[in-house]
């Protein structure tokens, strides 16, 4: 499993050599983003008519580096405040934005933005969109910085190092974590027909391991979700088709993961204290008959990792 992201930070040599070296970074390389063009040239770029920015390509393993891990690097090397311009670069070339190609990465990437204007007493500069074209650019941009250790570049090299040195050690142990649940998941559904007993230790394991403020099944009961085994305080006990968090994630078939639970319409709040939630579908074959949801206290607890072991987990509800 891997994702991919698109960030314009400035120049895109220095940017390309900082985000590189982080820790569950698989892949980059430098192009021209979100312009108006076709098969635009450096030269055509660097004119600033042709709507490009420079932009850094990465492809990423979500279960060694989260989203969030990967924007806070991020803000660490761009100043959000100003327009058109890092470091010396100036033109619309050099604009800073985060470009996804995973609508679901959105609420996320407005979650960031908005906790990272609260160190400013400004407005923020950085585009956040869905990425509408890219072009790689040509081969002697690519690894600049690697191909020409004494090249320009805008950012400080301490900030090379920030990269090498840090690691997201919560993703990692996260998924270290998840692993030895889901064998222990594996050997309690081993045998077990009884999809509510299951539930029930499912919701116990995953308690203990990750102590989240809420963790439970509804089950899909004639035309509404029933409140099933839970851990943690009294819910709500009915939810409609399309309602909620978890009627959503019904409806849409779909694993939803809500960074701030205030910004999602309709949102159930069966407790006050919950900020974040993750709801992910059971399937029966191709049919939902209930979902998992797992509600935290903190903002943006989860990510594609949790996604990631979540979905396997619920599946071992249902094996033929
Ligand atoms: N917040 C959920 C309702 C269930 S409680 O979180 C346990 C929702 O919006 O669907």
């Amino acid at each position: 499993m891997e994702k991919e992201l698109y960030l314009a930070a400035g120049c895109f040599w220095g940017a390309e050599h900082f985000l590189k070296q982080i820790d569950g970074v698989t892949f980059t390389e430098v192009g021209f983003a979100n312009g108006h063009t076709d098969n635009p040239t450096y030269k055509e770029v660097y004119t600033d008519t042709t709507g490009y920015a420079e932009t850094v390509h990465l492809r990423y393993d979500p279960l060694r580096v989260s989203l969030r891990f990967l924007l806070e690097m991020y803000f660490k090397a761009i100043d959000p405040t100003s327009l058109n311009q890092q470091g010396e670069d100036r033109g619309t070339r050099y604009r800073t934005g985060i470009y996804y190609t995973d609508p679901a990465d959105e609420p996320l990437v407005r979650y960031m933005m908005s906790e990272e204007a609260k160190h400013y007493g400004l407005p923020l500069q950085v585009e956040v969109l869905p990425l509408t074209n890219f072009y790689r650019a040509e081969d002697y941009h690519q690894d600049y910085l690697v191909n020409n250790p004494d090249g320009y570049c805008h950012l400080p090299v301490e900030l090379f190092a920030y990269a090498r040195n840090n690691r997201d050690t919560g993703t990692v142990q996260k998924s270290d974590t998840y692993r030895l649940l889901l064998r222990q998941a594996e050997a309690l559904a081993d045998g077990e027909t009884d999809r509510i007993a299951l539930m029930s230790n499912f919701a116990a394991l995953l308690h203990d391991a990750l102590h989240f403020w809420w963790t439970g099944f509804y089950r899909v009961v004639g035309d509404e979700l029933l409140l099933g085994p839970f851990q943690g305080p009294v819910a709500c006990m009915h939810i409609g088709y399309g309602r909620g968090v978890c009627g959503t994630a019904w409806q849409q078939r779909t694993t939803l993961i809500v960074p701030d639970v205030e910004a999602f319409p309709g949102h159930i709040a069966c407790s006050a204290a919950s900020r974040s939630e993750i709801v992910v579908p059971v399937y029966d074959g191709d049919t939902v008959v209930a979902v998992l949801d797992i509600d935290s206290q903190h903002f943006a607890t989860f990510d594609d990792c949790d996604r990631h072991y979540l979905e396997q987990l619920v599946a071992l509800l249902c094996r033929p």
